[in-house]
C-alpha cells in the first residue's frame, strides 16, 4: 500500500512544538522530513523536560517521529550551499522560527524561489502582519492573544489557559492543510508558493464561537450562559465556567468516588429531545408535566438546579455507569478521562492511537499516533532520529556530496 505523500520532499527546518507537529503528520501520511537542525545543539526540545538523563526528552520524541535527522549550518559558507542545494531538492520548507530568522541565513523568500520556483514555503509565526508582527510566541501568550484565556475559566475567575494545545500544534495542523493545498495547486500551476499561519489566527479560528457571542450580546442576553438571569454580562463575552458554549445545556457533574479521585466527573448534556429520558431516569418524571420544568425555555433560568438534581444521580454511579445508562438513551455525556485511562485504553491502542514506540536510548514510551486516518494511506510510527543520525546519509543521497567533501564540511563545522 503506498502512503499518500510518498515522493514529496520536506526540509524542515521546525523547532519546538508548533512547526514539528505539522512536519510530523506530513512524514505519517509519507512524506520524506529531513529534519535540519544546529550541529552539536539540535532542536531545544531534545534538552527540555528530560526525564532520563543525556536522553532526548518526550518533548522531542513525541512530536519528530518519522524524519530524518541531518545537522546543518547555514549560517556557514559551506553550509549556505548544502542548504540551496536542499532547498533545489526539496518540494516544501516549513519553519517556525522568530520572524526573520530564515532572511538572516540568507534565504529571503526571492531567493528560495530563485532557486526552486516550485518550492513551497510555509511559516508559522507568533502573530500576523500588524503591531505585533515581530513578536516571539509560545502556546499560552498565542491562548491570551487569540480569545482564549478570556473566555475561559470559572464565572468570576481570572483568565485561563487550557492543556490542549490550540496555540501550538493547533497551528500545526493548520499549516499542513495549507501545504498540502498548495501542493495540490502546484499540480496546475507549477509553482510553489508561500504559506503562513499565525497562531494569534489560529487560536481566534477555534474560538470563532465566541466572536459570535460578542456579536450576540447587542441584542440582549445570552439566556445558555450561567450569568443569565442574575449576574451582569458586561461588554466582553465572559467566562463561562464549564457552560456547554452550544445549544443545549451542559455542565459537568460529580459521579461516585469524586471525594478521593480528581477525574470522577462527567459532563452531561441536557439535550431537549432526550430530556424526559434523563428526567425519568434521575427519578424526576414528575418534571415532565410541570410547567416550571417541561420546556427548554421554562427550564434555562434554573440550569443550575437542573444539574444540581443530574448530579444527586451521579454522585450515586461511577463515570463509566453514568455512560453507560445515558448513552443508549440519547443523552450526550462524556466521562472526564485522566491521561492514565486514556494511556490504558485498549480501543485507542487498537486504532494507532496511542502507539507504543521502541527508542535506542530511552527503551519504550507512549505517543499519540496520526489523529487523522486514510484507508489507503495508513500511519505506521517510526521513532524520532538521533542528533544527525542521517547526515552522511542526505549528503550523500539528497545533495550529493562524496565522503571527502563530507569530511571537509564537518571538518569546518557546517554539519
Ligand atoms: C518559539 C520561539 C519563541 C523560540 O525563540 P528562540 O528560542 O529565541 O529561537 P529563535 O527562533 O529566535 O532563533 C533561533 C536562532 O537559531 C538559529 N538557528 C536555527 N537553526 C539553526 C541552524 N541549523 N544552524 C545555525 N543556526 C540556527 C536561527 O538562525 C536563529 O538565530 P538568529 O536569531 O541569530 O537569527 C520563536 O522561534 C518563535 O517565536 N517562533 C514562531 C512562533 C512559534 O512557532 N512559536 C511556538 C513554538 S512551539
Amino acid at each position: 500500500m503506498s502512503k499518500a505523500l510518498e515522493g514529496v520532499r520536506i526540509l524542515d527546518m521546525t523547532h519546538v512544538q508548533s512547526g514539528p507537529t505539522c512536519t510530523q503528520l506530513l512524514a505519517w501520511f509519507g512524506a520524506d522530513v529531513i529534519k535540519v537542525e544546529r550541529p552539536g545543539v539540535g532542536d531545544a526540545t531534545r534538552g527540555q523536560l528530560r526525564d532520563i538523563p543525556d536522553v532526548d526528552s518526550l518533548y522531542f520524541t513525541m512530536l519528530n517521529h518519522n524524519k530524518r535527522s541531518v545537522t546543518l549550518n547555514p549560517k556557514t559558507e559551506k553550509g549556505k550551499k548544502i542548504f540551496a542545494k536542499l532547498i533545489g531538492e526539496c518540494d516544501v520548507m516549513v519553519e517556525n522560527f522568530a520572524p526573520g530568522a530564515i532572511d538572516r541565513m540568507g534565504f529571503p523568500w526571492e531567493k528560495i524561489q530563485e532557486i526552486n520556483p516550485r518550492m513551497i514555503y510555509a511559516s508559522i509565526k507568533g502573530f500576523g502582519p500588524g503591531p505585533y508582527e515581530e513578536c516571539k510566541v509560545y502556546e499560552n501568550v498565542a491562548q491570551c492573544t487569540g480569545g482564549s484565556a478570556s473566555t475561559t475559566g470559572e464565572i468570576d475567575g481570572f483568565p485561563m489557559v487550557t492543556g490542549s494545545q490550540i496555540g501550538d500544534s493547533g497551528t500545526g495542523l493548520n499549516l499542513a492543510l495549507g501545504i498540502v493545498t498548495a501542493l495540490y495547486h502546484r499540480e496546475k500551476s507549477g509553482k510553489g508558493q508561500r504559506v503562513t499561519c499565525a497562531m494569534q489566527d489560529g487560536v481566534l479560528n477555534l474560538c470563532r464561537v465566541k466572536l459570535r457571542d460578542q456579536q450576540r450580546m447587542a441584542h440582549g442576553p445570552m439566556k445558555e450562559y450561567p450569568q443569565y438571569p442574575n449576574a451582569e454580562f458586561g461588554n466582553a463575552v465572559p467566562r463561562a465556567g464549564n457552560a456547554s458554549g452550544g445549544g443545549q445545556p451542559g455542565w459537568i457533574v460529580k459521579c461516585k468516588g469524586w471525594e478521593t479521585d480528581p477525574d470522577s466527573y462527567a459532563y452531561v448534556i441536557a439535550q431537549a429531545a432526550a430530556f424526559p429520558a434523563l428526567a425519568k431516569t434521575i427519578g424526576h418524571e414528575d418534571w415532565l408535566e410541570d410547567p416550571e420544568w417541561n420546556t427548554p425555555e421554562a427550564r434555562l433560568p434554573k440550569i443550575d438546579k437542573l444539574f444540581e438534581e443530574v448530579e444527586k444521580w451521579t454522585m450515586t454511579k461511577t463515570k463509566f455507569e453514568v455512560m453507560h445508562i445515558l448513552n443508549p438513551l440519547n443523552v450526550p455525556v462524556g466521562p472526564i478521562l485522566s491521561m492514565k485511562e486514556l494511556a490504558e485504553e485498549p480501543a485507542l491502542r487498537e486504532t494507532g492511537t496511542v502507539v507504543e514506540v521502541d527508542h535506542p536510548e530511552r527503551g519504550k514510551y507512549l505517543t499519540v499516533g496520526n489523529p487523522v486516518k486514510l484507508s489507503d494511506s495508513p500511519a505506521e510510527v517510526v521513532r524520532s532520529p538521533l542528533l544527525g543520525e542521517h547526515t552522511d546519509n542526505i549528503l550523500r543521497d539528497v545533495v550529493g556530496m562524496s565522503d571527502d567533501e563530507i569530511a571537509a564540511a564537518k571538518e569546518e563545522g557546517a554539519v
